[in-house]
């Protein structure tokens, strides 16, 4: 058997898994960072994306090597395709938690912005991303998410213009076992972030 060939099979599939020289942790060392995936989730509007720029921003001041992927962003290019059905959105979250997965192979610090409302794609991106994974609830209020309404998309769905609207039309589950909680509608966001650094801290990032 040729070296590095055949570490998983598929035999359905005719794929066969090929393990490479320079690994995960090689990455890491040549980075000097540990890669992990912070996952902020929570309602449209709670402030995951204003977060977590703020949040890369620092990361990056303190030299460590970061990719952000954002639900509105990524929906312009790879995940064009999908829409806000149930069905659509648990392939959203699958692809953004294996392009996450890939970017830590890469050794990289992914910051994920999706509002993510069901536990159950959670749980699964959990499984795909592993111990990497950190898992951030934006508990913002869907009251104060609405107040605020920065798009004015809760308008707009509260008077039925857009079907399934998380928090109002599509449910949105809470996190039970998060592993940091921010509220934006309790501090604002440099203090949000200052919490975060913090409890990330504790994480070695
Ligand atoms: S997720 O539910 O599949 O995780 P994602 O985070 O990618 O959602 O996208 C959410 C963003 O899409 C919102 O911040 C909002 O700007 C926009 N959006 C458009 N339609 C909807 C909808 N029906 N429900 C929620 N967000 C929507």
């Amino acid at each position: 058997m040729a070296e590095g060939v055949n570490i998983m099979e598929n035999n359905d599939r005719q794929i066969t898994w090929h393990a490479m020289d320079i690994t995960r942790e090689r990455r890491e060392e040549l980075l000097g960072q540990k890669a992990a995936v912070i996952w902020l989730t929570g309602l449209s509007g709670s402030g995951k994306s204003t977060l977590a720029n703020a949040l890369e921003q620092q990361l990056a001041e303190k030299g460590r090597h970061t990719m952000l992927l954002d639900g509105d962003n990524v929906r312009f290019g790879l995940n064009r395709d999908l829409g806000f059905s149930k069905e659509d959105r648990v392939e959203n979250i699958r692809r953004i938690a294996e392009t996450a997965r890939l970017m830590n192979d890469a050794g990289l610090i992914v910051l994920t912005s999706f509002i993510s409302p069901y536990r159950n794609d959670r749980r699964i991106a959990r499984q795909i991303i592993g111990d990497a994974f950190i898992e951030v609830y934006v508990s913002t209020s869907l009251e104060e998410c609405e107040k605020r309404d920065v798009k004015g998309l809760y308008q707009a769905a509260r008077k039925g213009e857009i079907a399934e609207f998380t928090g109002i039309t599509s449910v949105y589950e809470e996190p039970e076992h998060p592993e940091i909680i921010i509220d934006t509608g309790k501090s604002d966001i440099r203090e949000s972030v200052r919490e975060l650094l913090e409890a990330l801290d504790k994480y070695g990032i």
